[in-house]
């Protein structure tokens, strides 16, 4: 539709029009023959703003779709926009995000987005409530699985490319709008509990937590997610400094802005509003658009207008970037644009999607231990699969709620196509948890409960007797899928207590062990890793993970995937990660004696495993650090170079990393930051040089006054292939003042 006719079909518009424009709803409000009853009587509101709401939540289903838009245009002249969570797959489920963003690799990002935008929208869909690109440091956090990791710059890397995988050129039944989400700050809940404060300093919030939502809305995000959290002592969904002054004046964001479930009313819990009509207030004031199912907007809108709280003005703004998503979606020319039940038949994992998301599962399950080359596997071994993951189909990970769970090939499945019968055992070994009360109500979604068809004992026994006759034994253990994602906190971030217990008793009695670890998080694995030859960790990998970790199990492919999270040494050390500051103690290089440094009595002050960290089939050495100049000169750039050589004997992929550390600034600098990275391949014996280019961009920083600039002094920068294990060298900035 042309601008102009939309401009007028916006002024024709009654109140209560425009405010429907503002509520989405559940499935449930649309899926009812007789709208009068059931849940907006559980809601509160009246069937007016059913008839006209503007958007539907987590409802899909070509028909399914294409019926409750049919319904819906009998009533309405607008055309109903059908958003949900599709986050790493729809049908087919790709690794977890935390798992893809391992790959480093933005192309393999962007393809798994697209992959999944072509299949969700033939199925309905307009909207995916992604990327969640949220800075995770504290793994407490269950939602650590939905982010790509710990890194500002990174996360924002792979912001972009989602957003660019998913949009596309925003074709119908092609592509879906993006929702980037938590904005802002989610990642940083006090003590890693979900729905809990965020509290920091604003330096800080903008220069390490806001940067990859800004990477997402450049990109040409069509829409934002406000956070359930404070910023400030205010709840996002009603903060206007970051509403309105950062996210649409200083970044000029003029999309759609929606609330997270809910956040409307929560401004009472909070203890910021006293009822329904501040809260809708408040969430007006700071450019909300759309309430997600709350009765705030469709009850208190008109009383809001009435008494002059509201300016008409500001609600016509809101509704305007509802109509002109729709618009760009095509749907005032045809409200079922894109749907086509056929091709989203045809497109449910099928082949080529599988075989896709195989690929992306071999580049991105991190190697994190591989002793005596346990790995990969030698053709003709014993080999004895166990645990409570070894025959499951729970591989998905919790946020891929419309993911097919039949279609999971299941490790037994994966491990049985590549060993014959008699080289090939498996058991389940134990329970999944002790205790699955601890997991909550999930409503109908997951039922999931124990497994175990045998005793513990039988089971401990026959593991046992596996274990005495196999040449490997593989340890398919973790966490339940259910202890993370959202509403997935935990303080104790070990493997469960009963699948350590049984392992420890198996261990003894195998020659060789592999562990496979599934989770959602960084664990803590400091307690056994030591008593096994090779960890994989294998995430949530999705549809075709059990084929994807064969592969690398058989050394069909090198590992070649780097953790974008470090993972703890104790649960009492988070959050831990590599950007932190030195302080004015730092335990390595401090002239006070060994007891008054910044440092814990118990463990270390780092991680087990580093941000960059993986290992892979191949070794290799990193040398030859050169900068092209000590000096960089203002408007200048430099060259930093270093050699990489294979020095194993197959070929493989290793990231080299650029880190750079500011030595003395008005302000504080974190110890080391990731400024670039390069995904090679090397032959057998290969060495290549890798060379970076140092920016005056990649200097600069926020102030305490928060002036984005680069500062004159010496900078320390790294190449290597973690954040704890680089080449350094030195270089001066001078801007000749
Ligand atoms: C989550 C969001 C999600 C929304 C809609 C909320 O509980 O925090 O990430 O997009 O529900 O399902």
């Amino acid at each position: 539709m042309e601008e102009k006719k939309l401009r007028e079909l916006l002024q024709s518009m009654t109140v209560r029009e425009k405010i429907g424009q503002l509520i989405q709803l559940s499935g449930d409000f649309f899926g009812a023959s007789d709208l009068a009853t059931g849940p907006q009587e559980k809601l509160g509101i009246e069937p007016w703003a059913v008839q006209n709401a503007g958007s539907a939540l987590n409802v899909l289903g070509a028909d399914k779709v294409r019926e409750i838009q049919k319904r819906h245009m009998e009533n309405s002249r607008i055309p109903l926009l059908f958003m949900a969570d599709i986050v790493y797959g729809y049908k087919t489920v790709y690794p977890m995000p935390l798992g893809l963003a391992c790959s480093w690799d933005t192309e393999l990002v962007k393809s798994c987005s697209r992959r999944t935008a072509r299949e969700a929208a033939p199925d309905g869909a307009h909207v995916t409530f992604a990327p969640m690109v949220d800075v995770v440091r504290d793994a407490r956090w269950g939602r650590c699985m939905e982010s790509p990791g710990e890194d500002p710059w990174l996360n924002g890397v792979f912001a972009r490319a989602m957003v660019e995988g998913f949009q596309g050129e925003m074709v119908p039944g092609e592509n879906l709008a993006s929702c980037v989400k938590h904005f802002a700050g989610y990642g940083a809940v006090e003590a890693g509990r979900e729905y809990n404060t965020v509290d920091m300093s604003r330096w800080r919030f903008v220069q390490e937590y806001l940067p990859p939502y800004k990477a997402a809305v450049d990109a040409g995000c069509e829409m934002v997610m406000t956070s359930f959290n404070t910023v400030e002592g205010i709840p996002a969904t009603a903060n206007r400094w970051l509403m309105e002054e950062v996210l649409r004046r200083q970044w000029g964001f003029d999309g759609v802005l929606i609330t997270d479930y809910a956040a409307i009313q929560e401004l009472i819990a909070h203890g910021v509003a006293e009822d329904d009509y501040e809260a809708a207030k408040l969430a007006m004031n700071a450019t909300v658009d759309i309430d997600m199912k709350t009765p705030c907007y469709a009850n208190q809108l008109e009383p809001l207008l009435n008494d002059g709280s509201l300016d008409v003005k500001k609600l016509d703004e809101a509704v305007w970037r509802v109509l002109a998503l729709k618009n760009r979606l095509g749907l005032f020319e045809d409200p079922y644009r894109g749907i086509d039940a056929e091709k989203a038949e045809c497109l449910a994992c099928n082949e080529e999607n599988r075989s896709a998301a195989r690929t992306a599962v071999q580049k991105c399950m991190v190697l994190l231990r591989n002793e005596n080359q346990v790995l990969p596997l030698k053709s003709g071994q014993k080999i004895a699969l166990m645990g409570p993951y070894a025959d499951s189909k729970d591989l998905n990970g919790m946020w891929a709620v419309h993911g097919d769970r039949d279609a999971v090939v299941t490790l037994k499945t994966a491990f049985a196509e590549v060993l014959s019968e008699d080289t090939f055992a498996t058991t389940a070994g134990c329970e999944m948890l002790d205790d699955y009360e601890s997991l909550g109500d999930f409503g109908s979604y997951f039922k999931l409960g124990p497994t175990l068809e045998n005793s513990a004992e039988e089971e401990l026994e026959k593991s046992i007797a596996l274990a005495k006759w196999a040449d490997v034994v593989v340890f398919a253990v973790g966490e339940h899928m259910l202890q993370s994602g959202e509403s997935g906190s935990r303080t104790d971030l070990t493997l469960p207590a009963v699948q350590r217990a049984w392992m420890e008793r198996v261990l003894v009695h195998a020659k060789k062990s592999v562990v496979l670890l599934f989770n959602g998080r960084p664990l803590v694995l400091a307690d056994w890793k030591n008593s096994v030859d090779a960890i994989l960790e294998c995430w949530f990998p999705g549809t075709e993970g059990a084929h994807g970790i064969a592969d690398l199990l058989w050394g069909r492919c090198n590992p070649c995937a780097r953790l974008t999270a470090g993972f703890p040494f104790a649960s009492g050390q988070v959050p831990v990660y590599y950007g932190a500051f030195r302080t004015g103690r730092p335990a390595d290089a401090s002239s006070h004696s060994g007891r008054f440094v910044s440092r814990y009595l118990d463990c270390p002050n780092e991680p087990l495993y580093p941000f960059g960290y993986g290992l892979s089939y191949h070794t290799a050495e990193y040398s030859d650090l050169k900068l092209s100049d000590t000096v960089m000169r203002r408007g200048e750039t430099l060259t930093v170079g270093a050699a990489v050589k294979n020095t194993g004997d197959v070929s493989g992929q290793e990231v080299v990393q650029l880190y750079l550390h500011d030595v003395a600034a008005s302000v504080v600098r974190p110890a080391k930051e990731l400024k670039g990275f390069q995904k090679i391949d090397l032959e057998p014996g290969e060495k290549k040089e890798v060379i970076f280019e140092i920016t005056e961009e990649m200097l600069k920083f926020y102030d305490s006054d928060l002036q984005f600039a680069a500062q004159p002094g010496m900078f320390e920068v790294f190449v290597g292939r973690n954040a704890a294990d680089c080449l350094v060298a030195a270089f001066r900035y001078e801007t000749g003042r």
